[in-house]
């Protein structure tokens, strides 16, 4: 292998999971980009020494097919990127069993079948990492969330549980938490953008830049005394 290790990214057709499939693989790593099959692939199959595996996180066998997709091509993980997630925005009242078990299932269940996939498909060159992509949401709350913030607080948890079964492992696990970034996600009815900036330290927008920049540098070396923690990437909006 001539790369720096294959990094595993969800999402990574759009938004925050593109640009952060774009600058691993700037940074030397192998990408796997893990992409809906609904997906528009355009922009991520234009991203040097990248496979893109298009897969619902959804599938139940989403373990087994990915593992089979390493074990095809003989790669071994060394990143592990959580980044997918679904937010419909829903009224309390209306939030059903369905719509939570839906949420749930892909921002809390494929990340721990994915953390399992890693785990048994580890890169044995030094450290490797796990990093999730959780949301402010889950310190703050959402009136029209209460579900996706309830599962985000569930990924925080989840990577605390994963520092601890990874210590031993070599295997580094952190969350980011980042607040309204311009994206898809974001894009809905009512937001308003000058108005969140307004509400930070940094007087802007967080950009799907701040998120990458972040994820580089939690997998650069430089910050391996550090996990199971959160790392608040709000720009100030919030303290906790
Ligand atoms: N943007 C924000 O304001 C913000 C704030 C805080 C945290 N975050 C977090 O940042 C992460 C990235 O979000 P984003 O803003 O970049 O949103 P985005 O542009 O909507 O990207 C989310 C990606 O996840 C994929 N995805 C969703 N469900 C999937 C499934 N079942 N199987 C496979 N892929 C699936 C989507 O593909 P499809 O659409 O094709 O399903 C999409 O490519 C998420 O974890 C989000 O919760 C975002």
């Amino acid at each position: 292998m001539t790369h720096a290790g294959c990094a595993l990214v969800t999402g990574a057709a759009t938004g925050i999971g593109l640009k952060i499939a774009q600058d691993l693989s700037a940074c030397g790593f192998r990408v796997i980009g893990l992409s809906a099959p609904q997906e528009d692939l355009a922009a991520l199959t234009k991203i040097p020494n990248t496979d893109v595996l298009t897969i619902d996180l959804r599938d139940n066998a989403l373990k087994s097919k990915v593992c089979a997709f390493l074990g095809e091509r003989g790669y071994l993980l060394k990143i592990l990127v959580n980044n997918a997630a679904v937010f419909e925005r829903r009224n309390f009242g209306d939030i059903d069993l369905a719509l939570l078990f839906d949420t749930f299932q892909v921002n809390v269940f494929a990340p721990l079948a994915l953390s399992q996939v890693l785990l048994d498909h580890k890169s044995n060159d030094g450290l490797c990492y796990i990093v999730n992509i959780a949301s402010d949401a889950a310190f703050a709350g959402s009136r029209q969330g209460a579900h996706y913030a309830a599962s985000k607080g569930a990924l925080i948890s989840l990577t605390r549980s994963l520092a601890k079964i990874c210590s031993n492992r070599g295997v580094l696990v952190n969350a980011i938490v980042p607040t309204v970034t311009r994206t898809r996600q974001s894009s809905v009815p009512g937001m308003d953008y000058g108005t969140v900036a307004s509400q930070t330290l940094i007087g802007r927008i967080s950009e799907p830049s701040d998120i990458s920049k972040a994820v580089c540098s939690v997998v650069s070396g430089n910050f391996d005394y550090m996990t199971g923690t959160s790392i608040n990437l709000t720009g100030g909006r919030y303290s906790w």
